[in-house]
């Protein structure tokens, strides 16, 4: 297992490129499911999560094929396989995205419930209850979703709430049921805009993504398309709170500043200064950061992926800092972590109040998840000290190149690798 090494006080400067967005691409790479012509995606970023979707779609019978660095081609011309085992749902929940493709393909999907994780229960019910609003047969058996369906057919779903990972599953099976499907209270985030794109490019007919109706007119074929997914809006605001707690001087130079605009008028009410600049972003701080009152929300609200990184910055206002996690119920699991390295935090419910101004030491401290990884690392990059990070396998889920990313930038950061030592 590597752990990341952070000697912190260097101020980040220079210019970085954003990858590809992880939570897009997953999707995607399932979409080429739907059909028996090849998808060829660019800006695909090298990450853990990315190795094991082509590993779940190879079992199913899914041929792909690095085209470039960040380019891949897939082709399902046949489905040999509609299970998506345990071994590989429970490592990266993204896989239950397949239940509703291989639906819509084959009419039999069997697949393993992702269960809970670290930040939370993480139920599946609406992405059930919308795939049998389309006609679906589903039982639960052990352990496993067992879908059936003779064609699926529209069908208007009301989503108890804007679930991503839901409006996707059922956006990818209601592209191939007959007639016309609404989701209504659908997630409006800009991944599943991308999903519908690269749908629409392979012949779907899909209005209102990004809003909260999505409607879908079924088709019975898609064809071959060509799809390039949006940069990462959390890899882009991890690196601008990076920059802001350090008090840089970072330029993003691929970042969609649209999909960040919660981010942007945050780390501006905290005194960051944010600015958009030949199509990037440029963050710099000079002067003390002030405190600020975060409630994460469903896009274009404040995103959850976020949360630790800002509590980790927050640690560093000069007065008192609220957070509200309203997505996840168990996604403070980094405070405990950055308590240990001296941050001022009291935790009650959903909330945190973060003292500010703390004085923050190098810890050995443990990654629980890919984003309170992040979190930690960007305490470190302010501590006094060295910083050692364990478990940064979460982090290769998520963030591509990071090490070289944040040394590129002057942070003072090592990756060991177990087998050196
Ligand atoms: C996606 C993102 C994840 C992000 C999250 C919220 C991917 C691969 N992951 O996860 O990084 O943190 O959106 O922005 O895109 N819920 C139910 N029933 C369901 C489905 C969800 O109750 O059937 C609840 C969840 O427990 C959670 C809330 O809805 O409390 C939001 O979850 P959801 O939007 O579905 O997140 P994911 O798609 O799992």
């Amino acid at each position: 297992m590597d752990r990341m090494i952070i000697r912190g006080g260097a101020p980040l400067s220079g210019v970085v490129g954003v990858s590809g967005s992880k939570n897009a691409t997953l999707p995607i790479l399932m979409a080429a499911l739907l059909t028996d012509e090849p998808i060829a995606i660019r800006n695909v970023p090298r990450l853990r999560d990315v190795r094991t979707a082509l590993d779940l779609l190879s079992r199913l019978g899914v041929d792909s094929r690095w085209t470039g660095d960040h380019e891949i081609e897939l082709k399902a011309s046949r489905v040999t396989s509609h299970e998506a085992p345990y071994d590989l749902v429970k490592t990266m929940r993204a896989s239950f995205f397949v239940l509703g493709p291989l639906l819509a393909r084959t009419g039999s999907a069997r697949v393993s419930t992702p269960g809970g994780c670290a930040i939370g229960a993480r139920p599946v019910n609406l992405h059930i209850a919308g795939l049998r609003s389309l006609g679906a047969k589903i039982q639960l058996r052990a352990g496993y979703v067992e879908a059936h369906c003779d064609g699926l057919r529209g069908a208007r779903i009301w989503l108890d709430n804007p679930s991503v990972g839901a409006t996707e599953n059922i956006l990818m099976a209601a592209v191939r049921a007959r007639g016309r499907t609404t989701i209504e209270n659908a997630a409006r985030e800009p991944e599943v805009q991308d999903l519908a794109k690269c749908l629409g490019a392979m012949g779907a007919k899909i209005s209102g993504a990004g809003t909260h109706v999505i409607e879908i007119e079924g088709v019975d074929k898609l064809h071959s398309a060509q799809h390039t997914v949006i940069p990462d809006r959390i890899e882009a605001g991890s690196l601008m709170i990076a920059a802001a707690i350090t008090g840089g001087d970072v330029t993003l130079s691929n970042a969609s500043a649209d999909h960040l605009e919660a981010v942007s008028a945050k780390l501006r009410e905290a005194g960051v200064t944010v600015r958009t600049e030949n199509g990037g972003i440029r963050v710099s701080t000079s002067g003390a950061l002030k405190p600020v009152e975060v409630r994460t929300l469903p896009y274009p609200g404040f995103p959850t992926d976020l949360q630790a990184q800002m509590m980790a910055l927050l640690t560093q206002a000069v007065g008192t800092s609220v957070i509200t996690e309203t997505i996840f119920e168990n996604r403070f699991m980094h405070a405990p972590e950055l308590l240990r390295m001296g941050a001022d935090i009291v935790m009650k419910g959903p909330t945190a109040v973060v003292r500010g101004m703390s004085r923050l030491q190098g810890a050995p401290v443990m990654a629980t998840d890919l984003r309170a990884s992040m979190g930690l690392i960007i305490a470190g990059l302010a501590a006094e000290n060295s910083t050692e990070v364990s478990r940064v396998y979460h982090l290769d889920r998520g963030y591509e190149a990071l090490d070289n990313k944040l040394s590129a930038l002057g942070a003072r950061v090592e990756r060991i690798s177990e087998r050196l030592q």
